[in-house]
């Protein structure tokens, strides 16, 4: 077998054979094929697509490439949730404690953010102390003391994934349904979940722009679950405007704890409630109830444990950013649109995110929403405040935000997109 005539098969359209799928994956996982032959299959995959029995070949060969973990020595039955990512998609940060409050355990193995949209473990490391890279071991440990445990996956998990992953985001190869629906199914079925709930995002600041793409990403992920013996569900909901008030690390830190105590943006809480009924229901407890948990308290407990249990302190102060500069409505009337990818964008350049996966983030910084699609506005009155240590970014940070909004006027109808779409 080699290379070139891998590249050809699916350059000419053809479809890959089994044993043309189990060699590249192997051979490239241990550096026998090149970066630059991998990114060359990639972009003819992105062009050319794979059928389903390619889609879960390729994505058993990234299982194989690495360990599977097993929860069987729990008592609770284990659901996991996983976001196709967006802006100020904070979710998983009350959803884990939540989840676990009513009976489930939640390993929720989480990612870092790349580009506009943020990562959950960048939100996580806002608080002081806490650490995101445990050993199997110690997240077992956490997972079956608190019912929960956020953190990075390990090395030993799936790592052709890992290695084509950064080789994708680099050639402009991220944005193929196969190559998603595998990347992400590997990493779940290896971690060895028995239920998946599926948050898959669509509009503006998603990587699915569309209603149909996002049913293809989401169904193909779903038989991908189902044939490994996991319980997969998926939702399609909104990522059309930025969930919640806030986008960048501490910020969305702030404003899940607020929801964890009760509070929190209504948007929030209704993706919350959804997800958990979701997860729960995928658990086998179809019964337990997400919305007594987060008004008795229960789930504000498991995060305090968790969060210390990880090296956090759940009573420290989070870290803001040394500067601030106020975007004012610029007319009067009804907000139509206040778009995701743009504050998404404004959030990386303010220093949220990171252009390389070595570069550090700022805690502090991030756009704060002061109005969402559907409220009245004046003009003149605060609409964002962007926040960052590195106020020589405001000028760049503000490009994006001069288009992100839609301000119609005053008594104009609308009608706000529902969160969950289907
Ligand atoms: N998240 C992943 O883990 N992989 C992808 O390919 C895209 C999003």
């Amino acid at each position: 077998m080699d290379a070139i005539s891998v590249i050809r098969t699916k350059r000419d359209r053809g479809e890959l054979s089994g044993e043309q799928i189990d060699w590249v994956i192997d051979a490239y996982t241990r550096g026998t094929v090149a970066d630059e032959q991998m990114s060359s299959l990639a972009m003819a995959i992105l062009l050319n697509g794979m059928n389903r029995t390619e889609i879960a070949r390729w994505t058993a060969a990234m299982i194989a490439s690495g360990e599977r973990m097993s929860f069987d020595s729990l008592s609770r039955p284990t659901a996991d949730k996983h976001s196709t990512g967006g802006v100020g998609d904070k979710i998983t940060l009350p959803l884990a404690p939540l989840v676990a409050a009513c009976g489930a355990a939640v390993p929720q193995l989480s990612g870092r953010g790349l580009g506009h949209t943020g990562g959950t473990l960048d939100k996580l490391e806002s608080i002081p102390g806490w650490r995101a890279l445990l050993s199997n071991e110690e997240m077992l440990r956490v997972l079956d003391s608190t019912g929960a445990v956020i953190c990075a996956a390990g090395d030993g998990l799936a790592p052709a994934d890992k290695k084509l992953y950064a080789l994708r985001d680099v050639t402009g190869t991220v944005e193929a349904i196969p190559l998603i629906a595998s990347s992400i199914m590997s990493k779940k079925i290896a971690e060895g979940t028995g239920s998946l709930v599926l948050d898959v995002k669509v509009g503006s600041g998603a990587f699915m722009k569309n209603l149909e793409d996002a049913r293809e990403l989401a169904s193909t992920m779903v038989a991908l679950g189902t044939d490994s013996g996991v319980r997969t569900v998926a939702l399609l909901t909104d990522m059309s405007t930025p969930l919640g008030l806030t986008a960048g690390n501490a910020l969305e830190v702030r404003e899940s704890v607020e929801v964890l105590a009760g509070g929190g943006p209504a948007d929030v809480v209704e993706l919350t409630l959804a997800l958990a009924r979701e997860m729960l229901t995928a658990a086998g407890l179809p019964d337990a109830d997400p919305a007594k948990a987060l008004a008795d308290g229960s789930a504000m407990d498991v995060w305090r444990r968790m969060i210390s249990a990880q090296g956090g302190d759940p009573d420290a102060e989070l870290p803001v950013a040394r500067e601030q500069h106020v975007v004012t409505a610029p007319a009067s009337g009804v907000l139509t649109r206040l778009d995701a990818y743009d504050i998404g964008l404004a959030a990386w350049r303010l220093g949220a995110g990171r252009a390389r996966k070595e570069d550090p983030v700022q805690a502090g910084a991030g756009v704060e929403l002061h109005a969402k699609p559907g409220d009245t506005v004046t003009e003149g009155q605060p609409l964002l405040t962007l926040h960052t240590d590195t106020p020589e970014k405001f000028g760049w940070a503000l490009e994006p935000l001069a288009t992100a909004c839609d301000i119609a006027p005053a008594g104009t109808a609308f009608t706000a997109s529902p969160i969950v779409l289907d």
